[in-house]
């Protein structure tokens, strides 16, 4: 089983190069799509035996099936390993941006669709955010030690900073099908989410279970001068409560930032609802 799918693998790879070496162009002979029309496409012989040129829209990097050769990281093909640190993780390596990676894994491929059970996404990381321009946030209401009543409609404001936000792409077709895109200004275009989960007290020790959450909100709205107000509509049940944001790119994959140093781009905040107080 295992020597089979290496052997397609290798099959795959075999052909995948061939094919990438057929349709191999200098990055200037790119044009755009809109420079293109296929019936005006020509395919002649640069020189007998050579590489055949046609000129149509698989010479559109954005469409072709070939990796451009400018686009290779050839950095990837070291483990990354430091003779002073024995701890290092060798890192997977290689020298095709692993564009067939996901034929190492025993799992079906992202879709854009949210595959509970796991899968292995061939999307490109994309735009990585630049340290001067990383998205921050801070919850401005609920406040951390806040006292709500129970059942009760309360509004989320959140602030936020280096964030163009209020873009999602569609949850159940597009989730995490295309790569981090930033603004003009460098800014990580996106949204923003909080979660509401309930803990025992405010002094838990127990991590929490991710799939058990009280309230779950993607922040649609449009920030009015850097905060965000949205509705949870009927409140939450008495008990005490972690609210903590989850700052996404628009295709809802958790925000990349250009140093791995940084402050916590999210905010948390514990509060207590109650039905007693009011
Ligand atoms: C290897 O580790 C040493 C000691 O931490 C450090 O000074 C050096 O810059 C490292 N080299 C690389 C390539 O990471
Ligand atoms: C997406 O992938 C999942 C997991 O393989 C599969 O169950 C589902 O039918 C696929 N949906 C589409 C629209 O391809
Ligand atoms: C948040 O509020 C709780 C309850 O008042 C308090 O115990 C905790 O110290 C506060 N945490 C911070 C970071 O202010
Ligand atoms: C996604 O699917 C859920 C469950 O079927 C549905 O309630 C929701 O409206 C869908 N969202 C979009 C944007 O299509």
């Amino acid at each position: 089983m295992h020597l089979n799918a290496k052997a397609l693998w290798v099959a795959h790879t075999i052909l995948a190069v061939v094919a990438a070496s057929k349709t191999l162009q200098p990055p200037s002979s790119h044009t755009s799509p809109h420079q293109q029309d296929e019936s005006l496409s020509t395919d002649f012989w640069e020189q007998p035996g050579q590489l055949i040129h046609r000129q149509g829209p698989e010479d559109d990097p954005q469409t072709s099936l070939a990796l451009d050769p400018s686009q290779i990281q050839t950095a990837y093909a070291s483990q990354g390993l430091n003779e002073s640190d024995s701890g290092i993780t060798p890192s997977l390596t290689s020298t095709n941006n692993f564009i067939n990676f996901c034929l190492t894994q025993d799992v079906p491929l992202t879709n854009g669709t949210q595959v509970g059970r796991g899968s292995c996404s061939p999307t490109p990381m994309g735009r990585i955010v630049a340290k001067d321009k990383m998205p921050s946030c801070k919850f401005i209401y609920p406040k951390n030690g806040s006292l709500l009543p129970a059942n009760t409609l309360f509004d989320v404001k959140l602030a936020i900073r280096n964030f163009e936000s209020g873009l999602y792409s569609n949850p159940n077709i597009s989730y995490y099908s295309a790569p981090q895109t930033t603004n003009d200004d460098g800014l990580l275009r996106g949204h923003a989410h909080f979660v509401i989960e309930a803990v025992a007290d405010y002094l838990s020790e127990t991590p929490l279970d991710p799939v058990d959450f009280t309230f779950f909100k993607s922040i649609k709205e449009v920030p009015v001068n850097g905060v965000v107000t949205s509705r949870v509509p009927n409140g939450i049940p008495s008990g005490i409560y972690r609210m903590s944001t989850i700052t996404t790119a628009i295709n809802h994959q958790p925000a990349l930032v250009g140093v791995a140093q940084h402050g916590s781009l999210e905010d948390v905040v514990y509060f207590k609802v109650t039905d007693n107080a009011f």
